[in-house]
């Protein structure tokens, strides 16, 4: 999640372009994309987005692999011993040249490059992603992610609500490497990357309504938010399991793969929220509620339901668990 303000996407697809002047055809459809319950009945201009984001994932985690990064440096190593670009920028960049050579997306937009960007003239979708979330626990080598969110639009996504989107793939680059995709109305589906190929490993992923695992994110807010210190004493009281990382990639989808428990990102005058809506929380409010869990905003309505006011608009949070968001929201409000 680091803010590093423009990144050089835009400048390596001026690049590419001025290479070969006939946009290369678009990327091959894994066939699972064509089968699957979750994904078949998708027009083929998403199949054909969803497929240029696995690519994407695929190419981040080979750099990953590769590449050491420790702390916040701003510049990395490789294995040979050069200096890179920092990896969010990296990482962007790769998306950018990706999606640049698929006719089905028109424009897209990244935390490390907040501008809408035109890449097509044909396209008709837009993606907005975070190439790499959870910069600041890099350097330990934990599990991070990547966040991609699907829109039919071919300008800006200010004004749009949430609830218009029409997919997401939230990546998580771990010891395997796994994508969740989701269809709006059609569910969730888990794929894992094996020898280069994706897999798919859950055909229906489903949370169930209750769950006894919690992850408290911003947990020092139960110091100045009373409310927060009672939500989190009856998670303790109630023998719940703490499974948290400082992700919000890994802590959900450790929610995912367990089939329940419940997230949250409370925020108080001193710790403001952070998470940003077109590139985190749609994306993840779209895996989760397709899975059958919920995701509400800090004032405990639909996440989704919220319309983009500005690019950085930041939006916090509770999700999982239907059960488990409903206690959340009883205390809350108690
Ligand atoms: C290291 O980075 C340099 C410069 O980007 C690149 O040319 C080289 O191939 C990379 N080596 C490895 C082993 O990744
Ligand atoms: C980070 O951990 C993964 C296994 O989870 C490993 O494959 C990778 O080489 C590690 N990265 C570095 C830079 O050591
Ligand atoms: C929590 O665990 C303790 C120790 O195993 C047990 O005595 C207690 O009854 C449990 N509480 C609940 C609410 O399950
Ligand atoms: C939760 O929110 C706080 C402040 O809003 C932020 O610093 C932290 O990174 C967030 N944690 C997660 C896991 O998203």
């Amino acid at each position: 999640m680091a803010v590093l303000g423009l990144g050089l996407g835009p400048m390596l697809v001026a690049a590419s372009h001025s290479l070969s002047r006939r946009s290369p055809p678009g990327p091959t459809l894994p066939s699972f994309l064509i089968s699957s319950t979750i994904t078949r009945d998708a027009p083929s201009v998403l199949k054909s987005g969803l497929a240029s984001i696995l690519e994407v994932a695929k190419e981040t985690a080979t750099v990953l692999r590769h590449t050491c990064e420790g702390g916040s440096k701003a510049t990395t190593e490789n294995a040979s011993g050069d200096t890179q670009l920092n990896l969010d920028l990296q990482t962007d960049a790769l998306a950018f040249s990706t999606f640049s050579s698929n006719p089905a997306i028109h424009s897209c937009i990244s935390e490390e490059t907040p501008v809408h960007t035109p890449l097509t003239s044909t396209g008709t979708l837009t993606i907005s992603f975070d190439p790499l979330d959870g910069s600041s626990i890099i350097g330990p080598n934990f599990t991070i992610g990547g966040i991609y969110t699907i829109w039919p639009s071919t300008d800006s996504l200010i004004s749009k609500k949430g609830t218009s989107a029409l997919a997401s793939v939230i990546i998580m680059y771990g010891s395997r490497t796994t994508a969740f995709i989701s269809c709006v109305g059609k569910g969730c589906m888990e794929v894992t990357l094996t020898n280069g190929k994706w897999l798919v490993t859950t055909e229906k992923v489903i949370l169930k309504p209750t769950k006894k695992i919690f992850a408290p994110g911003n947990l020092r807010c139960v110091n100045t938010n009373p409310s927060y210190k009672k939500i989190v004493d009856h998670w303790i009281n109630e023998n719940y399991t703490l499974r948290y990382t400082g992700g919000m990639v890994p802590d959900i989808c450790h929610i995912m793969s367990k089939e329940g428990g419940v997230f949250s990102n409370v925020s108080s005058d001193k710790n403001k929220q952070k998470l940003r809506f077109i590139y985190e929380v749609t994306g993840m409010a779209i895996m989760v509620e397709e899975a059958g869990g919920v995701y509400l905003d800090e004032s405990l309505n639909r996440a989704l339901e919220r319309k983009v006011e500005d690019v950085d608009m930041r939006v916090g949070g509770v999700c999982g668990s239907t059960g488990e968001v409903e206690i959340f929201k009883k205390i809350f409000q108690s």
